[in-house]
């Protein structure tokens, strides 16, 4: 068994704190060469669980792990590093990460260069590294969501000293800017504003796993929304736990309305953000959305429960009619916005009457989706400790009751975009039909439809065919046949126009003219030979002859009017 070093340990309690000044840091490790010569040109397996923060880490691990020349793959056989990146905000969460981990001890012992680690906010919680130390020995490094910057110096020291490394601290977190990234994708991006959160939901994780809720640099943000656009990117969602709160702690009277209109300013043609708190939504912001066409007319907006007792245990800082007169002040200034929410059924002691006020609140805040969660424990969270009297079976009936009732809303608003054309970012081959491909509408709606591949990344229009409570089916309006089908009118109208009629009437006449015809063949002849003086005398007279014979000249003018015409049309139809 190798040895374990314990540079730091994850403590709750430390977790917990909100004392500390926050830092920004510029990253700046040099890689030994020892590790450059392991592993450049070699391959590395990245594997994210949980949500958006954590696909925007893997995107920086990638970026770190390129940085020494290494190559992604998707394939777990073929990696020299492989990271498993875990999110701990539901237990289901948890199994799956567990389920992961066991895969790799048979790759592992098939390859035992292999350098496994485990990070992201399961680690963060110091049970979980106990359990996966003693249970799962091929794991070789752990490190925390405060420490992503520590990546290569860890693979370093790993490589040095042949030791199990764990290096994850419980503390309220820097700012590390200037990190490498390798983007998952080419047309859209996630953009960090914030990191931790300051709410300590007495349910959720993420408080103690994160850290301290800190806003990045407004300029730090910008220059990286910038260089998207440059780049060509369609799509940036600005990221954070609470963006509401964006600013707070910068104290420099920067809000997270003046950042959204600034990010809109750059010109991304699509603009999103995760995720908001309700009672922190400004109603600047409100108008900001409304104001920039390139912000998307969608909003997720957690309400995670509509009974005010349940709310009030669960530490959510609004009452339901606070939450619903909000949705009704954004409705007034956007009526067409979109409207996502999360739910959770089955917080300790919740009465099938709280969940009929959830049921009824939902209703009013007429919901297009919704992710909709069974309440899970988690270990150290004020929640966890409170004693529960109500059976999984019945918080799953209710579950099952809430999901029936908000599915009504979803296929609602789905069967009214039937037979409207929408704007659809194309994200790829769809999940549930090789065949079609699959991207988002503006209001967050997924839709399938059949396609070439070259359309990925593009912002494409569809009409909307077929709804469900979950997707739509629909046909891409294709600009070429919409151009072809223009032409074909065009010329339908010009080959009926007087013009043509009467340029096909003097080209008829030439063609029955036998004499004019002779002449005509004559020139063509001569022109091609090598003409002396003499001859070409002979030839510039007939021509001058053939010109002005007046069923000639007439043909030669309107045959110009129609060569302009020609002309004028392609430069219309730009082909
Ligand atoms: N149990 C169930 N759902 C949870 N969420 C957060 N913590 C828990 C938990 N302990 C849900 C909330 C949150 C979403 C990201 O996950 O609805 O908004
Ligand atoms: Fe968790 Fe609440 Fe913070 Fe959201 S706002 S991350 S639910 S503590």
């Amino acid at each position: 068994m190798k040895k374990t070093v314990i540079e730091n340990m994850p403590d709750m309690n430390q977790a917990r704190k909100r004392v500390e000044s926050i830092k920004t840091i510029y990253y700046n490790y040099e890689p030994s060469q020892k590790l450059i010569d392991r592993f450049k040109g070699k391959y590395a397996y990245i594997r994210t669980f949980g949500c958006q923060a954590n696909v925007r880490d893997e995107e920086t691990m990638m970026g770190l792990l390129s940085s020494i020349g290494m190559i992604k793959t998707e394939d777990p056989t073929k990696a020299s590093v492989a990271i498993i990146n875990t999110c701990a905000v539901r237990e289901n969460a948890e199994d799956k990460v567990f389920g992961e981990i066991g895969e790799f001890k048979n790759i592992k012992a098939k390859n035992k260069d292999l350098v496994l680690l485990l990070c992201g906010c399961m680690v963060e919680q110091k049970h979980i590294i106990e359990k996966t130390l003693e249970k799962y020995p091929h794991v070789d490094i752990f490190f925390g969501t405060h420490n992503i910057q520590d990546l290569l110096r860890l693979l370093d020291e790993f490589i040095t000293k042949k030791s199990r490394y764990v290096d994850v601290s419980s503390f309220e977190g820097n700012i590390i800017e200037k990190m490498p990234v390798t983007r998952i994708e080419n047309y859209k991006a996630y953009v960090n504003i914030t990191y931790g959160c300051d709410k300590f939901c007495t349910y959720c994780i993420v408080p103690y796993t994160r850290g301290k809720e800190r806003s990045r640099d407004i300029n730090d943000i910008l220059e990286e929304c910038k260089v998207l656009v440059d780049e060509g990117f369609k799509e940036i969602t600005l990221l954070g736990q609470n963006v509401d709160s964006y600013g707070k702690d910068l104290k420099n009277g920067v809000t997270f309305a003046h950042l959204l209109e600034e990010v809109a300013k750059l010109g991304i043609p699509r603009l999103r953000f995760l995720t908001s708190y309700p009672s922190d939504f400004k109603d600047d912001v409100i108008d900001v959305m409304a104001k920039y066409p390139n912000i998307m007319k969608y909003l997720h907006l957690p309400i995670q429960s509509g009974s005010d007792d349940v709310l009030k245990r669960m530490g959510r800082r609004y009452t339901s009619e606070e939450y619903l007169n909000l949705v009704n002040r954004i409705r007034a200034k956007i009526p067409n916005i979109a409207l996502s929410t999360d739910i959770i059924v089955g917080f300790p002691n919740e009465t099938y009457e709280d969940v009929l006020k959830t049921i009824d609140v939902s209703l009013k805040a007429d919901y297009t989706s919704a992710f909709t969660f069974i309440y899970s424990p988690r270990k150290g969270t004020p929640a966890a400790r409170l004693v529960d009297d109500v059976t999984y079976e019945e918080k799953n009936k209710r579950f099952k009751e809430l999901v029936s009732a908000l599915e009504v809303n979803f296929k609602k608003h789905a069967d009214e975009m039937v037979g409207k054309v929408y704007e659809v970012l194309v994200d790829g081959e769809s999940k549930k039909n090789k065949e079609l491909l699959s991207g988002y509408t503006e209001n967050n709606k997924v839709v399938h439809f059949k396609g070439d591949e070259s359309l990925i990344g593009q912002i494409v229009k569809v009409k909307i065919l077929e709804s469900h409570v979950y997707s739509l089916f629909g046909e891409l309006v294709d600009e070429d046949s919409l151009i072809k089908s223009k032409c074909e009118e065009i010329k339908k109208n010009i080959e009926s126009s007087a013009l043509v009629k009467e340029y096909l009437h003097y080209k008829g006449m030439i063609e029955n003219d036998h004499e004019l015809e002779q002449m005509h063949n004559k020139l063509l002849f001569m022109k091609k030979c090598d003409l002396n003086d003499e001859e070409k005398v002979e030839y510039l007279k007939l021509k001058e002859e053939y010109d002005n014979n007046p069923i000639v000249s007439n043909y030669n003018r309107l045959k110009k009017e129609i060569d302009d015409l020609k002309i004028e049309v392609k430069n219309l139809l730009k082909l």
